[in-house]
């Protein structure tokens, strides 16, 4: 008897068995469950895009609230929009995903050219407040100009109210979110109970891990006030800065292999730190950190060297207005960690020596990523210590928070 396998089978199956070597989930029929829901959901949105490319020269992709979501093929921006009574985009409800979506991505063989891109066109008043929103934004530091403008135009505004939860944890990824305003709480669960474990105070961005690595929510990020958020969808976000990341790991992975603080984490912890870490560019006599100022980031000196200032101190402890050279940091060295472990101000300023290139991470991926290291890093401010009190003739408890 000759059984006769219907055309497709055997590329659906293959498909679902590379994804479960690839993921190893543990439960398979689930798995299989959520994998071919994707699968038809991506099939009916590819029709939905198709069909609307083969009829307007500007694509625009209707999304399902009855709000126009624009795409744009050739990069450009749409003529005719309307500034005056523009309401940003309602999110797709089909956009947000349902399950843990088994997509693969390999940078190497992803075509930009060939999606249709999302464009949600704004003001410019809009426009300015996302620029100053994003400046910072260290996932978007690599990017170059034309990356940069497609992660701009993608991104819609997002208001939110006072208890409003922005992510769920558990939930799947949908979009990430750069903060523009207001304060928002981060909690995890773990055995059962809720912790805050930080916050975001009106900078600073959230939602890149569950894109990143197609894993639910590690954290609930709930408004504490009214506050607005710029969104980047999954899709523009998995094309762009994935790309990205993976030219990063190429750039940085074996610099920071070596750098020494970083010794005690795994292999795999590396990476991703090499997926969140942004690079920036100094001149020589430029102020990277200013003594006294509230903290947000962690430096790895790159290239070049940063030296160490603090004001001196009078006899009576008063800080003086004199900078004391403290220490240089060269490359492969690191600075900026203690305020973030102490909770407290800068305790020093930090300047460039000629052209300088350091590695920056911010609070949040501190706090997640860097727990092996911290007791080299702790051990480390007993030495400060020292070093002031050789300094400066008395002592000072540089973890004692409110000294
Ligand atoms: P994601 O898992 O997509 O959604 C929740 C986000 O909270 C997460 O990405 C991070 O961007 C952010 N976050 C901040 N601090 C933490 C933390 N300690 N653990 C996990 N996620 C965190
Ligand atoms: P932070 O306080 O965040 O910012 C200033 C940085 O200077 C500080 O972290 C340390 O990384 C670095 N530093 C180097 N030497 C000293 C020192 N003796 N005392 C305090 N900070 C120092």
């Amino acid at each position: 008897m000759s059984i006769e396998i219907p055309p497709g089978l055997t590329e659906l199956l293959q498909g679902y068995t590379v994804e479960v070597l690839r993921q190893r989930p543990p439960d398979l029929l689930e798995f299989a469950v959520q994998y071919f829901t994707c699968l038809r959901e991506k099939r009916l949105q590819d029709g939905v895009v198709a069909d609307a490319a083969l009829h307007r020269p500007h694509t625009r992709v209707v999304n399902f609230d009855g709000e126009p979501m624009q795409t744009d093929s050739n990069g450009e921006e749409d003529e005719d929009d309307d500034d005056s009574d523009f309401e940003p985009p309602v999110i797709n409800r089909y956009s947000r995903r349902v399950s843990v979506c088994a997509e693969a991505f390999n940078p190497d063989e992803e075509d930009e050219d060939t999606e249709p891109r999302v464009v949600h066109p704004k003001t410019d008043e809009q426009r300015c407040r996302l620029q100053e929103a994003c400046k910072d934004i260290l996932l978007f530091k690599n990017l170059d100009q034309e990356q940069l403008s497609q992660v701009l135009d993608a991104m819609f505004e997002r208001r939110v109210q006072p208890q409003e939860h922005v992510i769920d944890q558990g939930d799947d990824g949908d979009n990430f979110y750069v903060v523009e305003r207001g304060l928002y709480d981060i909690f995890v669960a773990r055995d059962g109970q809720s912790r805050c474990v930080g916050a975001y105070d009106n900078h600073g961005s959230f939602g890149e891990l569950a894109l990143m690595y197609n894993t639910p929510r590690a954290a609930t990020i709930a408004a504490t006030t009214e506050g607005a958020l710029w969104g980047l969808d999954r899709v523009t976000f998995r094309r762009i800065i994935l790309k990205n990341n993976a030219k990063k790991r190429k750039m940085f992975e074996a610099f920071v292999e070596c750098v020494p603080v970083l010794k005690s984490l795994e292999v795999s912890e590396r990476m991703k730190l090499v997926d969140v870490l942004g690079e920036r560019i100094y001149k020589d006599g430029d102020r990277i950190i200013g003594q006294g100022d509230k903290a947000d980031c962690f430096y790895i000196v790159e290239s070049g060297e940063v030296k160490i200032m603090m004001k001196s101190k009078t006899k009576t402890g008063q800080e003086g207005n004199q900078e004391v050279e403290l220490t240089r940091c060269k490359r492969g060295q690191y600075f900026g960690e203690l305020a973030l472990v102490t909770n407290k101000p800068r305790a020093a300023s930090a300047y460039a020596v000629d052209n300088v290139k350091c590695l920056v991470m911010d609070v949040q991926a501190f706090e997640r990523l860097l727990g092996p290291c911290m007791d080299i890093m702790k051990r480390n401010i007993t030495h400060y210590e020292e070093q002031l009190v050789s300094l400066f003739g008395s002592s000072m408890d540089l973890r004692d928070p409110g000294k």
